[in-house]
């Protein structure tokens, strides 16, 4: 689908996209590499990360993949490290690595839920926390915003309740709140923006796949208001409005790109 954006509206920027070897965060790699921007694409699984890699150069996208693990605090440091060797600098970290499965709290053993708070919140604690000395200088230095910018892929289930996802809202209420947090304090004093994208059902996502067998996916489409399944551009867009000056005044805010889903209930 052909982007409204500027094929340029990025240019310039270098932008790190944890879990961005696959599903949504690939989708938002190859945007924001289709905009202008350097990606740095980082991921557990080496093969994913040389598949993602190679689609994205073929795209003359600038692109390079580094293996690690948003749970392990080393690994965050070096990827950033050898991101901002490459590149030069970072000015946009997406926040997009996220560990998922279907259990009910009977079958969820603490670790199960520590895993997933491990992978999701303090994953991205972390990646934040050893970017900001990038993103204080990060920024593009003219235009209307000079600091960098960090976005983190949540969800909706914690806006109410949902079935056998504890873990997950858990881990994407705490995310929220880190956002909120980071975009007070970074935002006043380093003038770097903190926003999230709470994508709905997306089709063709491993999230989905796992998430949302076939019939679930049926029922849910009788009362959602849109009448659809989103697609990955509709979370890459959202990710090219924060990430241009379109959404300089856009911060400590969780856009929620899911056609209106978690606000509805079935018409009977
Ligand atoms: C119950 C499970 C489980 C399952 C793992 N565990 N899978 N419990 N049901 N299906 C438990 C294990 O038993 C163990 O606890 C603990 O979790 C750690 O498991 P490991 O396999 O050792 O961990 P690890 O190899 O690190 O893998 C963790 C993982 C991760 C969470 C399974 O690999 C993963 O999910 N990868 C897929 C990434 C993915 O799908 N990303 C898209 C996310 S979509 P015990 O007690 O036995 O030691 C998304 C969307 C959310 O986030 C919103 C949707 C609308």
């Amino acid at each position: 689908m052909e982007s409204p954006f500027r094929a340029d509206v990025l240019k310039g920027k270098v932008a790190l996209v944890t879990g961005g070897g696959s599903g949504i965060g690939f989708e938002i790699s190859a945007q924001l590499g289709r905009h202008g921007a350097a990606v740095a694409v980082m991921g557990r699984r080496r093969p994913v990360l040389v598949a993602a890699v190679s689609a994205l150069r073929d795209q003359g996208i600038r692109a390079i993949g580094l293996e690690g693990d948003v749970r392990k605090q080393e690994d965050a440091r070096r990827v950033l490290e050898a991101t901002v060797e490459h590149f030069g600098k970072l000015d946009i970290l997406v926040n997009g690595a996220a560990g998922n499965f279907l259990a009910s709290p009977e079958d969820l053993s603490p670790n199960g839920f520590r895993t997933v708070i491990e992978i999701d919140s303090v994953g991205t604690y972390t990646m934040c926390h050893e970017a900001l000395k990038y993103l204080k200088k990060g920024g593009p230095g003219k235009g209307p915003s000079m600091g960098g910018l960090i976005i983190n892929i949540s969800a909706t289930l914690h806006y109410t309740a949902s079935w056998y996802q504890l873990h997950v809202s858990a881990a994407k209420a705490a995310v929220d709140s880190i956002t909120r947090s980071l975009a007070l304090e970074w935002g006043t004093d380093y003038d770097i923006r903190v926003n999230g994208i709470a994508p709905g059902p997306i089709e063709g996502t491993p999230g989905m796949r796992k998430l949302a067998p076939e019939e679930m996916k049926v029922r849910t489409q009788e009362y959602m208001p849109l009448f659809k399944l989103g697609q990955k551009w509709d979370i890459a867009m959202a990710a090219l409005y924060l990430a241009s000056d379109a959404g300089k005044f856009v911060n400590g805010h969780t856009v929620v790109v899911d056609g209106g889903l978690w606000l509805s209930r079935p018409r009977h």
